[in-house]
């Protein structure tokens, strides 16, 4: 921290909305895996888009190739040894998860600061990380930002059943043979937001709803004309 201070630009966020005809927000998708947070999201985005929205999706699994990586693809695609790909790479236990949401937080505060519509789609599984995420966005520097947590709530037995990637079935062999799987929703935990501003269950709803519940609502708070 010592020796780092934040140095304001001279270009304004009012500029800035000028400029893309919006104020730019992060859209923060939660929910277990499978439950349609990515389909969602992508939605969402290309209605935006196709309206001349400014609008950009973060998704758990694009990110994880790139930004937050794990060790292996690391060394493979880095030259990483051991050690450092361990260090810097991103995993699925508790403390990695934690530090996927806090970057995600931070790069979709920038890209909402800077004006766009940033759409996140991760598992995002612990309230208190969300929380940090969300308490990033109002405290930030050049005026508070807005967050927009919607809860993905489509129920377990409806993502398991869809197993897209086929990984409930492998955690379950997992867990099923003695081992941890650390798979959220069967070995590790899922924690709902308590308070968010929007909830969808793609179990009951179309994609179609959920897009127009998103719009509606942005619309409502004046983030969209
Ligand atoms: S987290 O919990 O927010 O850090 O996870 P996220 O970055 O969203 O990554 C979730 C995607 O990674 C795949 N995957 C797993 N998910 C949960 N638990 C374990 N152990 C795991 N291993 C791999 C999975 O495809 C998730 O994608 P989605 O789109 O959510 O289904």
């Amino acid at each position: 921290m010592a020796n780092i201070v934040f140095h304001a630009g001279t270009v304004t966020r009012e500029e800035r909305a000028q400029l893309l005809k919006q104020t730019g927000a992060t859209i923060w998708f939660t929910g277990l895996s499978g439950s349609g947070k990515s389909t969602l999201a992508m939605a969402l985005e290309q209605v935006l888009i196709r309206h001349g929205h400014a609008a950009y999706t973060l998704d758990g699994d694009n990110v994880r190739l790139g930004l937050n990586a794990g060790p292996k693809i690391l060394a493979e695609t880095r030259g990483y040894g051991p050690e450092q790909a361990d260090r810097f790479g991103l995993g699925f236990s508790a403390a990695d998860r934690e530090e996927n949401v806090r970057r995600i937080g931070e790069v979709a505060k920038l890209f909402a600061d800077a004006g766009l519509f940033a759409l996140t789609s991760f598992i995002s599984p612990f309230r208190k990380d969300r929380d940090a995420a969300r308490r990033a966005h109002e405290q930030n520097r050049t005026g508070a930002v807005p967050f927009i947590e919607v809860y993905v709530n489509t129920p377990i037995e409806t993502c398991e059943r869809r197993d897209p990637k086929g990984l409930y079935k492998q955690a379950r062999a997992t867990v099923g043979a003695g081992q941890k799987a650390e798979f959220t929703g069967i070995d590790a935990p899922y924690e709902p937001p308590l308070a968010p501003e929007l909830t969808f269950d793609a179990s009951a709803q179309t994609t179609e709803q959920g897009v127009e519940l998103v719009l509606k609502y942005l619309k409502d708070r004046g983030l969209l004309h």
